[in-house]
């Protein structure tokens, strides 16, 4: 088994095993694609909603936050063209019933060609050693060219029947290449077909006069139709931004890869209003300013790059990727677009309702511009947790799991760790405890030796461990230890709690972006 699925492996059972995610439904033998967060999951879950929304809202004194229904009008989803067009082609293997998406298929084969030409590069890198100029090496070797202007005659030609509509040419395309069932091998398909991905439902209770609705499959038109209201009352002038985290829910044809790719799944999202004209200016500030924003956590620059599109949505002028090293390769962790005015126009054509702004300084009116950042919650979930998950060999021989998440968002800032229960240590442990609980999320345990309570600490994260031990009783100090160092201090009990703000305050954290 390749070491990367092996990796993967570790991240979806050490998520288990320590309370941050569960299928959800177990007992009924699970649902797919929907997970359920667990004790530890909500904390570091909720930790990561704070740490974009005191970025975006709290530090940006143009952006506002709100919390739109999930339930929005039917005509909602006309407008913003999801009715029509929310579709992914997909196509079934009639041998082993499995279904697949078309597109992905194709760019899955054509990330195999990706390989080769990578191999050939790395092959010709070993022979060369330090005289290697990869470059010129791509540009003028004929197997590395050959692979490539095949990638790119499919992902055009695929491209251009997809905008067509032209299902029929997806499937030849397919069939020339000799696609098969990546688990079977099978190469006998089905027709491609359009599937919308919304899922619906019904509000009202006579069966007669029930209207239909749909889950949303992304929070933004719940800004976009709030614009006005929002505009209004914050007395906000362009440009300015509306942010808005919640649930959103698509029935997803491929939804493998845990937490990946969900058929409901949380998104934070904002939405930044401009002036015509000088949305591809914003566009790029809020391109670096995201990546600035997941750099800060930490986890290494190689691990990010930006994914630029070259085919545009029907509404964008401008639109890339956040991508993230995840265990299963560099993958889409954030969507930053320039929307232009696509929606609000809609809005304001179906609803018949004006959505504009009147600029004081152009001494007009029109229907402003959008930029809009979109991560989502759980994805960036999985980037952290996997990205933090760590086996060490200790200087011992020993073996150690330890979970190094940034201390803001570790789910539990300190565990407090009496080294028996008896002779007053539980009581003083319990006093910590109680003077703590106010400030952070703490937690007190007194069973089982002390390594092994260190142990289970490191694996859900917790920066710091407080234990009391008979000394403590007289000369009110305890032993503090460190996650990442594993270094013991004494520290005066009076301490402890400017000693654990300082490392694990989000001010730490936010200042770094
Ligand atoms: N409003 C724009 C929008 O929804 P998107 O690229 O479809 O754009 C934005 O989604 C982000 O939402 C993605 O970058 C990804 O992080 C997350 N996302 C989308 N579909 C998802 C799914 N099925 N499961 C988990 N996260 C998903």
């Amino acid at each position: 088994m390749a070491k990367q699925e092996d990796v993967f492996k570790k991240v979806i059972s050490h998520a288990k095993e320590y309370g941050f995610i569960f299928p959800s439904s177990e007992i009924y033998d699970g649902l797919s694609a929907i997970y359920d967060y667990g004790q530890n999951g909500v904390e570091l879950k909720n930790n990561i909603k704070q740490y974009w929304w005191k970025a975006m809202v709290q530090m940006n004194d143009n952006i506002v936050g709100i919390d739109s229904a999930i339930f929005m009008h039917p005509t909602v989803w006309k407008a913003s063209g999801h009715v029509d067009a929310f579709n992914d082609p997909l196509i079934d293997n009639k041998d082993s019933k499995k279904r697949f998406r078309a597109d992905v298929l194709l760019e899955d084969y054509c990330a195999k060609l990706e390989d080769k030409a990578q191999k050939e590069i790395d092959k010709a890198e070993k022979r060369f050693g330090e005289t290697f100029d990869r470059v010129q090496f791509e540009e003028t070797n004929s197997k590395v060219i050959a692979y490539r202007e095949k990638q790119k005659a499919i992902l055009s030609r695929m491209a251009k029947s997809l905008e067509n509509n032209d299902l029929a040419d997806v499937k030849s395309l397919i069939e020339e290449l000799e696609i098969a069932d990546p688990d079977t091998g099978s190469k006998n398909w089905t027709e491609v077909r359009q599937f919308n991905l919304m899922f619906g439902t019904k509000l009202g209770a006579a069966a007669e006069n029930a209207m239909d609705l749909y889950l949303r499959p992304e929070t933004a038109q719940g800004i976009f139709i709030n614009y006005l209201n929002v505009q209004k009352t914050s007395r906000h002038k362009l440009p300015f931004g509306i942010a808005q985290i919640g649930k959103a829910f698509r029935n997803e044809i491929v939804a493998r890869q845990f937490i990946f790719r969900m058929r409901e799944f949380e998104q934070m999202e904002m939405q930044f209003f401009v002036a015509p004209g000088t949305e591809l200016d914003f566009y790029e500030k809020w391109k670096q300013t995201r990546l600035k924003w997941h750099l800060a956590l930490g986890l290494g620059e190689e691990n990010y790059k930006f994914h630029d599109h070259e085919k545009l949505a029907h509404y964008a002028n401008a639109a890339a990727d956040i991508e993230f090293k995840f265990p299963f390769g560099f993958k889409e962790l954030e969507g930053i677009h320039s929307r232009t005015d696509f929606d609000l126009s809609a809005h304001e054509k179906y609803s018949g309702k004006k959505l504009q702004y009147f600029d004081p300084e152009r001494n007009e009116s029109y229907v402003p511009y959008v930029v809009e950042t979109s991560v989502g919650l759980d994805r960036l979930f999985l980037a952290i947790f996997s990205n933090c998950l760590k086996e060490e060999v200790l200087e011992d021989g020993s073996q150690r799991t330890v979970l190094s998440l940034p201390p803001a968002l570790a789910p539990v800032k300190a565990a407090i760790l009496p080294l028996v229960k008896k002779d007053g240590l539980g009581e003083y442990a319990q006093d910590i405890f109680n003077d703590l609980k106010y400030d952070f999320n703490i937690i007190y345990e007194d069973k089982d030796s002390i390594g092994r309570r260190y142990r289970r600490q490191d694996a859900i994260g917790t920066p710091f461990c407080i234990t009391i031990d008979h000394d403590s009783l007289q000369d009110h100090m305890v032993t503090l230890r460190d996650r990442d160092t594993m270094k013991q201090e004494r520290v005066p009990t009076s301490k402890l709690r400017s000693i654990i703000d300082e490392k694990v305050n989000f001010r730490t954290l936010l200042s770094k972006i």
